[in-house]
């Protein structure tokens, strides 16, 4: 924002609104992609989610940048890896001066990405694969580059005048935080044509769009229809806090917002009732869950406060941060589901953290003031942790039993590591990983013509950690994701069942139940399966465990409570749990399907290696058809 000086003139009457379009552009000859086969409306609940960065991901055409077609020709390993919903990030014709969220036409790709038609193909090969897409819906501003954007400045007088947020002075609603407070000094900025300011809650090249508007409201609506229409399976719903403001409060969280959003929600599912909407709020749980309504506004929400605080979790070697924000986290609506995560595109975001907790955050994780992007970290995963490999499997295992949807970053399956010298947000959007070969197998292009360098240093770069070496390598990071994510969807508790902390004396274990919701009695009438006993000695066959086939299957046939056990510590750790509740279950531990000792009338004892973990199915039998007292049974 820079102070201007001011020519008075007369105000203005705005018109009345214009009557309501009947539709937007609706796929001007383009044929609708194929849609998944049906599955249950809730699908979103035991998905796994894997967020994608197009340009970052495969260049098929060898100019240097990832495309759709890109995406397209890794499906065969997206579905190898076995995840169930692509998150592309945005793929709209833009300036690129935020990463894609700075949109610049919403009804097409970017010609730099593809085209609707490449889009399409896509969305047709993805659904017949099972595999479930959704995009980012960016409602909040546009670029300044956006045609809409540039009529609204150019006078008070043209026909979207009023698209946008447009004030005489820049002190309106001066109690809105500026977000980007490293790069922004206010959420005003002045526009020399129209000698106003324009109201902006991220970077000043991106104008929020002005929803007391209802020819605003129905354009975005448009836009909804037709990615809808085309096959997407839904939206994650960027910066939906910030959509109205209002006199004396933070222009965050509003009731009107609320309200747009189940207008958006019902229209959505008249039409379109197995989409999702994810909401992008980075807020506390007690604002966060208004994003579900009452169960008639989004289906799904980011749970941003926890993600930080299973890093301090880790670094302090205690489960408080998590149990604390778990406790804080009110019970959600029916229907609905948490989307829970590691990392993403962004800065790791310590907005919502303590001063206290963020210093102690920076201290622990920020080693050169590089590293500091907004208010937030600008690192990947495996750097974040030093590389040490028992962390990350302790971190994804707590990522795929908490409650929630797991969304995996692109790359962090591989451990993949940042460029700290890259500008913003780009020290995390490095190119994808997949052989030792050039430019990583990521393009063919000219090194030079690459949209950013891939990773080259010793420890991260391609030559190191890339897809080829690590599926040739049974042992490698990215077979233990791809087990483990099996693992989860044969349980779809992790996804649908209640969740309680299990009271244990070590502050250093984290142990909780997942069970059927609700929760079954303890004589439960699930039937238990025969022991199989399987070749190897100690292993009992599946019990009725879904199918491994993808998370919209719907089939809730596991019954039994699933017990997970964490240790936070890089010690081993003895741990006494208080499992009176499933007093007489039999522990099976899930990875190995090992029968541990049955649980009895006293604390259940568990030793867990440095950063180890177990996750066992409670049965209501065992398997080993063994008395009391321990027949040999490891424990
Ligand atoms: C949230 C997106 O995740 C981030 O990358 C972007 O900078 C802001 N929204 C503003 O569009
Ligand atoms: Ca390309």
């Amino acid at each position: 924002m820079s102070a201007a000086p001011r020519t008075p003139r007369p105000r203005r009457t705005p018109p009345p609104p214009p009557p309501r379009r009947a539709g937007g552009p609706r796929l001007p000859g383009i044929r609708p992609a194929a849609l998944p086969a049906a599955g249950s409306p809730d699908w979103y609940r035991r998905a796994v989610f894997y967020e994608v960065l197009t340009r970052g991901f495969f260049d098929s055409n060898n100019d240097g940048i990832g495309d759709i077609g890109g995406l397209r020709a890794k499906l065969d390993y997206l579905e190898w890896l076995g995840v169930d919903c692509l998150w592309l990030l945005p793929y709209f014709p833009s300036p690129m001066r935020d990463g894609g969220y700075d949109i610049s036409d919403f009804f097409t790709v970017h010609p730099n990405l593809g085209t609707l038609d490449d889009l399409v193909a896509f969305l047709d090969d993805a659904h017949r694969r099972g595999i479930r897409v959704i995009a980012d819906l960016v409602m909040n501003h546009t670029s300044d580059q956006h045609p809409w954007f540039v009529e609204s400045r150019s006078s008070w007088d043209n026909p979207k005048a009023d698209w946008y947020v447009w004030n005489d002075d820049d002190q309106r609603w001066a109690d809105a935080r500026v977000v980007f407070v490293d790069v922004e000094t206010s959420n005003w900025t002045w526009e020399q044509s129209r000698q106003q300011y324009y109201w902006h809650r991220f970077y000043s090249h991106q104008p929020d769009l002005n929803y007391e508007n209802p020819e605003v409201v129905e354009a975005m609506f448009d836009v909804v229809r037709f990615w809808l229409d085309l096959g997407l399976d839904g939206f994650r719903l960027d910066a939906v806090p910030y959509l109205f403001q209002r006199d004396g409060t933070s222009g965050e969280n509003l009731p009107e917002t609320h309200a747009l959003l189940r207008r958006l929600r019902k229209e959505m599912e008249a039409v379109y009732p197995d989409r999702v909407m994810l909401a992008e709020a980075n807020q506390w749980p007690a604002d966060l869950v208004d994003y579900f309504g009452d169960g008639d506004e989004c289906h799904m929400c980011f749970h941003f406060p926890l993600m930080p605080r299973l890093f301090m979790a880790v670094r302090r070697e205690q489960r408080f941060p998590v149990t604390e924000i778990l406790a804080q986290t009110p019970v959600i609506p029916d229907g609905c589901q948490w989307a829970i995560f590691l990392r993403n595109h962004d800065e790791l975001t310590l907005e919502k953290v303590s001063e206290e907790e963020r210093d102690y955050m920076v201290a622990e994780y920020v080693k050169d003031p590089r590293m500091q992007r907004h208010m937030g970290i600008g690192r990947r995963l495996a750097p974040l942790l030093d590389g040490d490999r028992r962390l990350a499997q302790l971190l994804y295992a707590l990522l795929f039993s908490l409650p929630g949807s797991p969304v995996i970053y692109y790359g962090d399956e591989l451990l993949m590591g940042d460029n700290l010298y890259l500008g913003d947000r780009d020290s995390v959007r490095t190119p994808m990983q997949w052989s030792p070969d050039r430019n990583g197998g990521f393009s063919r292009a000219d090194f030079a013509q690459l949209y950013l360098p891939p990773l080259m240093d010793p420890v991260y770069g391609f030559e190191s950690v890339n897809v080829e070496a690590q599926q040739r390598n049974p042992s490698s990071f990215l077979h233990w994701i791809r087990s483990i994510l099996q693992t989860r969807k044969q349980f779809p508790v992790f996804g649908t069942g209640s969740f309680e902390v299990v009271p244990c004396a070590n502050p250093s274990v984290l142990a909780y139940v997942r069970s059927p919701h609700p929760p079954a009695p303890d004589t439960t009438t699930a039937a238990p399966d025969k022991a199989t006993r399987g070749g190897r000695a100690g292993r009992v066959g599946r019990s009725g465990r879904a199918g491994a086939g993808r998370g919209d299957g719907a089939v809730e046939v596991v019954s039994n409570p699933v017990l997970c056990v964490h240790n936070l510590s890089r010690f081993a750790q003895p741990a006494e749990l208080d499992l009176a509740r499933w007093a007489e279950r039999t522990p099976v531990e899930l990875l190995g399907r090992v029968p541990f000792q049955s649980v009895g009338s006293a604390t259940y004892g568990v030793t867990l290696g440095p950063y180890g973990f177990y996750w066992f199915e409670l049965m209501d039998h065992d398997p080993m058809g063994r008395g009391d007292g321990n027949d040999g049974a490891p424990g």
